[in-house]
C-alpha cells in the first residue's frame, strides 16, 4: 500500500498511519494527481466512509493505506 511505502521510504512520520491500515483513522489520508488517481483501484464503500470523516477531503482523497 502507499502507507507501507511511505512508512518504509521514511520510517514512522509522527501521526501518519496511526491505525496502521485498519481503517480506523485517517490519518493517511492524501491528495493523489489526478493521473494516478484514475490508474488506481476504486475506493470501497468502507474507505468511502472513512474519508467523508477526513479533513479537506478532495475529488482525488484517498486513504493511504487503502491505495495499491
Ligand atoms: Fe488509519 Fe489508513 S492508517 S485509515
Amino acid at each position: 500500500t502507499l502507507l507501507n511505502v511511505v512508512m518504509n521510504a521514511n520510517g514512522p512520520v509522527e501521526g501518519y498511519g496511526a491505525c496502521e491500515g485498519t481503517l480506523a483513522c485517517t490519518t493517511c489520508h492524501v491528495y493523489l494527481p489526478t493521473e494516478a488517481y484514475e490508474r488506481m483501484c476504486q475506493p470501497t464503500e468502507d474507505e468511502l466512509d472513512m474519508l467523508d470523516l477526513a479533513v479537506g477531503l478532495a475529488e482525488t482523497s484517498r486513504l493511504g493505506c487503502q491505495v495499491v
